[in-house]
């Protein structure tokens, strides 16, 4: 139904951005929650442009541990919790305290606020990096969850602390927590692979690969994750997790190959050691998603990688001249 009053945590930040833009495009009122610390004040300033000219598009700027939530719940229908400190290999040592806040103190806040009000539904971003792996293919929201990042183990608690609330007796707002892969797209974080690959390509700099390059992803356009976000806003559901990948992997030597035909010049590689916490493979079993929620992803990895190159060219690099 249009014209619902919604708020998205993280709305500064890749996903949250898109999923803002695809609300307002269906006519609903957004109320975008972030502190805008994520990123480089540019990059910050570039994702709220994408829906700061809406004039149903209110932004409040804060950290959600220490924010009053409760008057910005007031009169919401859903709530798109996006917001997290994401990355799985800075987790380690003294960052952790910055993820544990972001991630589970915050989350945890988040839920109590949402009781209080009259929120029906919570959409809680989680992340495979809860699996810790997939080494015997696809991966199902049956598999025992064993993270090998502190970031995997917060994401891990950020959605069982959401579940929790959701299963106490007699309480609202339902959830679903969605574990997303490797999603990739327009204004996809710098710090990811692809935006490094497609960067490389155009300019010539050089991407370290993490390990051996073997390692495969299951890369997922960020047009599917905004849309299970939607389909999950309204399925009847209590309290769920669910798969949001595409079924395919493929390697991290692979997709820095396609970059190089997609761009029609090579990226530029060097190597260095594998990271601590990386998983090796991920892989998703989307069976679940597709029963609960409809989700069916639909974008190929050669059609979102020329997607993300067209909007890199328009809005990010200028490519090198020969
Ligand atoms: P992002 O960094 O681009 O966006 C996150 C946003 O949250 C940022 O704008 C940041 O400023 C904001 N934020 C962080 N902590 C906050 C706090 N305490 N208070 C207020 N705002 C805060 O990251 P993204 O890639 O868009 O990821 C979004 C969500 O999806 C995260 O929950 C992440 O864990 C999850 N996720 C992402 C991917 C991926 O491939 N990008 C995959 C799996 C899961
Ligand atoms: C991504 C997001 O960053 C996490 O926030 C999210 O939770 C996770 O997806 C997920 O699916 O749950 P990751 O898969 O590590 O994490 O995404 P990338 O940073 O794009 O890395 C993909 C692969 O490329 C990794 O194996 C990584 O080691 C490798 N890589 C990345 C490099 O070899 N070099 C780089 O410079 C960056």
């Amino acid at each position: 139904m249009a014209g619902q009053r919604i708020v998205v945590t993280g709305v500064a930040g890749f996903i949250g951005s898109h999923i803002a833009r695809s609300l307002l495009d269906d006519g609903h009122e957004v109320v975008g929650i972030d502190h805008c610390l994520g990123h480089p004040q540019e990059i910050t300033e570039r994702n709220l442009r994408l829906n700061e000219a809406s004039d149903r598009f209110t932004l409040i700027r804060g950290d959600l541990a220490e924010l009053p939530l409760e008057p910005h719940f007031d009169g919401a229908d859903t709530v798109f919790h996006i917001a997290a400190r994401p990355g799985v290999r800075p987790s380690w040592g003294a960052e952790f305290t910055s993820y544990a806040r972001s991630n589970v103190v915050a989350t945890h806040l988040l839920m109590e606020a949402a009781a209080r009000t009259a929120v029906r539904r919570v959409v809680v971003s989680s992340s495979s990096s809860v699996y810790g792996g997939a080494p015997n293919g696809p991966v199902t929201e049956e598999d025992l969850p064993a993270p090998l990042s502190p970031y995997g183990v917060t994401k891990l608690a950020a959605e069982q602390l959401a579940l929790a609330h959701a299963r106490r007796a007699r309480s609202r707002p339902t959830v679903v927590a969605l574990r997303y892969f490797t999603v990739y797209g327009p204004r996809q974080r710098r710090d990811m692979l692809i935006s490094k690959l497609i960067e490389s390509a155009l300019t010539g700099k050089a991407v370290t690969i993490l390990g051996d390059g073997k390692q495969r992803r299951d890369f997922t356009f960020i047009a599917d994750a905004v849309q299970a976000n939607l389909m999950a806003m309204t399925a009847d559901v209590e309290a769920e997790a669910l798969n949001i990948g595409t079924g395919v992997t493929t390697s991290v030597l692979d997709v820095a190959d396609l970059v190089g035909t997609v761009v029609g010049r090579p990226v530029v590689l060097e190597f260095g050691r594998g990271q601590a916490g990386d998983v090796r493979d991920t892989h998703a079993d989307v069976s679940r998603a597709k029963d609960v929620i409809g989700y069916r992803p639909t974008i190929d990895l050669r059609t979102g990688l020329t997607t993300q190159l067209e909007w890199t060219l328009q809005n990010e690099v200028v490519p090198t001249s020969e």
